[in-house]
C-alpha cells in the first residue's frame, strides 16, 4: 500500500517512482482487484505515442468501486445525496444498495443490446441514477461520455455523433434554483440529427411535461421491471476504454479525450487517497458536476475506489441562500470539502453572516480546483470556512491528465496560498521555454510541460490520434505541453499562471476563443470577430468579444442579445459574452493573422503600452478599439 502519512515518506516516494517507476506504480495497482494480472507494467513512450499500463491485465471498474468493498464495508454509506430542495432529506446509500442499483441499470443496458464498447452519452442533471448510469455503463464494458446539462442541443449532437453513441440516458428535466432545466427537450432537439441513437432512457426527476417518442423513448422505472440486480461484471482489459470526456482547446471542435481501464483507476485511486488523507469514517464532498471531469475523477471513482463516503448535490451554492454550501456541510458533518475557486469568490462576495450562521467544526480538509486560486480567496476561504485549521490542497490537473498531478498532500506537504506546489510521486513537471528548452534553474517561469508517462493519462482524442500527437506533442516534442504556464520558486513550488493558448477559463469551465467566435460567426451580420479573455472578479476569466458587424451602428443592443441568442445556441449558457464591442477592424499583421496580444491588452484594462504595432496591416484600428473599449 502506497498511503503517504509524512513530508519523509512523500520524499522517500518521490525518489522510488524516479527511480523505479514499474515497481512503484506495480504496487499501487495490487492494493485492487485484477481478474488476471499484467504482464507487463508500462510500455511506451511521448515520442511513438504507443503508451500502456498494465497491459495483460483484466480488471473491471465496477467491480473495485463496489463488488471489492461488499464484504468489509456493505453496510457503509457510499452516497450521500442532497437534492435541490432543502425541505428533501438527504438520501443515504450504502455500498450494497449501490451494487445493487448498478447491476439493474446494466442489466437495463444489457436488456436494450447495448455491449462492451459501445458508447452510452449521459445527458442529466445532479441525480444518483447520473453516478449509478455510469458505474454501470463500466460494469459491462460500455463506454460513457457525459455531457454537461448546460450544453446546448447542438453541443450535445456534436458529441454525440463524434462518438457515435447508440443510447442516450437522460432525465426529463434538472432542478436547478428555482428553474427546471428541459433536459429531455434538449436531446429531443439533438436527436433529429443523430441516427446512432437507437435507444433514450429517461429517468424521471422534475415530472415536466415531455413528449416521449415511441420505440425509442422508454422511461427507466418501466425498463427496470423485468432488469435483475444480479450482473457479473465483465472482465475488462487494462488498456479498453472507460470513458469518453470532450473539453475544448485552442482549434477547432471539443476533443474526446479518451481514458482507459486500468491506469486511469490505479491513478484516481492512488492521487485520491494521497491528496485527501481521508479515515473510513470521513465524509467527502466534491461540488463538481459529473459532466466536468472532477465530478468523474473526485466525486465518483476516487472516493468509491476507496471505499470512501462521497456526497452528491443537485442544486446551486446560492439556493435557497447563499449559506446553502455550510448549511449542507453542518449538516451532514461533511470533513473534507473540494469546489473551485470561482465558488468561493462568489460566496466571499456576500454578506459574512452566510458563513458565520454555520459551525463547519466537521471539516478537516479544503480543496481547490479548476483554475488558479488568487491569494484574497485563498485567505478567506482558510480564515473562514477552515476556520485556520484545515490544510487547502490546490489541485492542478486537467480532463487530460485523469487526475491530481501537482497538489499539496494534506497534512504531509506544506500548503502556500494560490500554489499547486510539489508533483506527486511518479510525475515529472519540467518548465520550458518559447524554444522548447528545458528551463533548469530552480526558480523559473515557463511553460509546463510533463516529461513521463503516468498511468492516468488520456490515451488518444477520439477518432483522432493526429489531433492527440499534434495538440499536445507538438508544440516540444516528446514531452507533453499542458497548454499552461507556471513559475517555479527557490523551493521547488509550483503556482500555474494561467493558460498560455488561446483556451479561457470562466467559472471553471474551459472553453476555446475559436469556439466562441465559430458560435458568433453564424450571426448573418457579422463580418469577423475576435474573442480574448480577461480578468473578472468572480468568474475569474470573462468573455470580451471584438465583433465587425456593420449593421450593430443602427441597433447595437439589439445585435448583442442576437449574438448572445447565437452562442447560447450553438454551445450554451457557459459561453455567454460578457463584454461585445463592435468595431470596423480588427488588428491584423501582415500575414492576415489578428493580433490578440493587443486585444488581450485591451481586455486586461492595460492600454499604456500596447507593444510595437509598426507591423500591424491596419494599425489605425487599434486607436478606434482602445477608444470604444469597455474596460
Ligand atoms: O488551466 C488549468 C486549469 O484548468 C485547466 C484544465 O481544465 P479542465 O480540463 O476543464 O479540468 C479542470 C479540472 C481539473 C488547466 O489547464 N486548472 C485546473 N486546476 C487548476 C488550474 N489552474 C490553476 N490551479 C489549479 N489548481
Amino acid at each position: 500500500m502506497k498511503t503517504i502519512h509524512n513530508f519523509d515518506e512523500y520524499l522517500r516516494q518521490v525518489e522510488e517512482a524516479k527511480a523505479n517507476p514499474t515497481q512503484y506504480w506495480g504496487e499501487v495497482a495490487r492494493d485492487l482487484e485484477w481478474f488476471k494480472p499484467w504482464d507487463q507494467v508500462s510500455s511506451g513512450n511521448f515520442s511513438e505515442l504507443n503508451i500502456k499500463w498494465f497491459e495483460g491485465a483484466t480488471t473491471n471498474m465496477s467491480t473495485n468501486c463496489l463488488d471489492r468493498h461488499l464484504k468489509t464495508r456493505g453496510h457503509q454509506t457510499a452516497l450521500i445525496y442532497v437534492a435541490n430542495d432543502p425541505k428533501q432529506a438527504p438520501l443515504k446509500i450504502n455500498y450494497l444498495e449501490l451494487h445493487q442499483k448498478v447491476c439493474r441499470m446494466a442489466s437495463v443496458f444489457t436488456n436494450l443490446g447495448i455491449k462492451k464498447g459501445d458508447v452510452i452519452c449521459f445527458y442529466m442533471g445532479m441525480v444518483p441514477e447520473l453516478m449509478i448510469g455510469i458505474l454501470a455503463a463500466t460494469r459491462i464494458g460500455a463506454i460513457h461520455s457525459v455531457v454537461f446539462g448546460g450544453f446546448s442541443a447542438q453541443s450535445l449532437a456534436g458529441r454525440i455523433q463524434d462518438c457515435e453513441a447508440k443510447l442516450l440516458v437522460t432525465n426529463d428535466g434538472g432542478h436547478r434554483g428555482d428553474k427546471i432545466i428541459p433536459l429531455k427537450q434538449v436531446c429531443d432537439e439533438a436527436l433529429k440529427e443523430c441516427p446512432s441513437i437507437k435507444t433514450v432512457i429517461v429517468h424521471r426527476r422534475t415530472k415536466n411535461n415531455i413528449s416521449m417518442t415511441e420505440d425509442r423513448d422508454f422511461w427507466l422505472h418501466d425498463l427496470e421491471t423485468t432488469a435483475t440486480t444480479v450482473l457479473p461484471a465483465t472482465p475488462m482489459k487494462s488498456e479498453d476504454p472507460l470513458f469518453i470526456l470532450y473539453t475544448s482547446g485552442s482549434t477547432g471542435r471539443p476533443k474526446g479525450l479518451m481514458h482507459t481501464t486500468g491506469g486511469y483507476m490505479v491513478y484516481a485511486y492512488h492521487t485520491f487517497r494521497n491528496v485527501f488523507q481521508m479515515k473510513a469514517e470521513d465524509i467527502f464532498w466534491c461540488t463538481a458536476d459529473i459532466g466536468w471531469v472532477t465530478g468523474h475523477t473526485y466525486l465518483t471513482y476516487g472516493p468509491l475506489l476507496n471505499g470512501n463516503t462521497t456526497v452528491m448535490y443537485e442544486g446551486l451554492p446560492v439556493y435557497p441562500d447563499a449559506g446553502r454550501f455550510w448549511n449542507i456541510i453542518d449538516q451532514l458533518k461533511v470533513t473534507h470539502f473540494y469546489t473551485a475557486p470561482t465558488a468561493i469568490r462568489a460566496l466571499q462576495a456576500m454578506d459574512l453572516s452566510f458563513v458565520s450562521k454555520y459551525k463547519l467544526d466537521s471539516l478537516k480538509v479544503l480543496g481547490s480546483v479548476g483554475e488558479p486560486i488568487n491569494e484574497e480567496a485563498w485567505e478567506w476561504y482558510h480564515r473562514n470556512i477552515g476556520k485556520g485549521r484545515c490544510p487547502i490542497v490546490d489541485t492542478w490537473w486537467q480532463t487530460e491528465t485523469g487526475g491530481i498531478m501537482i497538489s499539496p498532500l494534506a497534512h504531509v506537504t506544506e500548503c502556500i496560498p494560490a500554489h499547486a506546489t510539489y508533483p506527486l510521486p511518479g510525475i515529472s513537471p519540467i518548465l520550458v521555454d518559447s524554444s522548447g528548452k528545458e528551463i533548469t534553474e530552480i526558480e523559473a517561469e515557463g511553460n509546463l510541460c510533463i516529461k513521463s508517462p503516468w498511468p492516468g493519462i488520456a490515451r488518444t482524442v477520439w477518432g483522432d490520434h493526429e489531433r492527440y500527437r499534434h495538440t499536445y506533442f507538438g508544440s516540444y516534442p516528446g514531452m507533453y505541453f499542458t497548454g499552461d504556464g507556471a513559475r517555479r520558486d527557490s523551493r521547488g513550488n509550483y503556482r500555474i499562471t494561467g493558460r498560455v493558448d488561446d483556451v479561457i477559463n470562466v467559472s471553471g469551465h474551459r472553453l476555446g476563443t475559436a469556439e466562441i467566435e465559430d458560435a458568433i460567426n453564424t450571426h448573418p451580420d457579422i463580418v469577423e470577430s475576435a474573442v480574448v479573455g480577461y480578468p473578472h472578479k468572480i468568474k475569474g476569466q470573462g468573455i470580451y468579444a471584438f465583433c465587425i458587424c456593420p449593421h450593430a451602428l443602427e441597433s447595437p443592443e439589439q445585435v448583442r442579445q442576437e449574438l448572445i441568442a447565437a452562442v447560447n445556441k450553438v454551445i450554451g449558457p457557459i459561453a455567454k459574452p460578457d463584454l461585445i464591442q463592435f468595431v470596423t477592424g480588427l488588428p491584423k499583421t501582415r500575414s492576415g493573422k489578428i493580433m490578440r496580444r493587443i486585444l488581450r491588452k485591451v481586455g486586461e484594462g492595460d492600454v499604456s503600452n500596447l507593444g510595437d504595432t509598426s507591423t500591424l496591416l491596419n494599425p489605425e484600428v487599434v486607436d478606434e478599439i482602445v477608444k470604444g473599449k469597455l474596460r
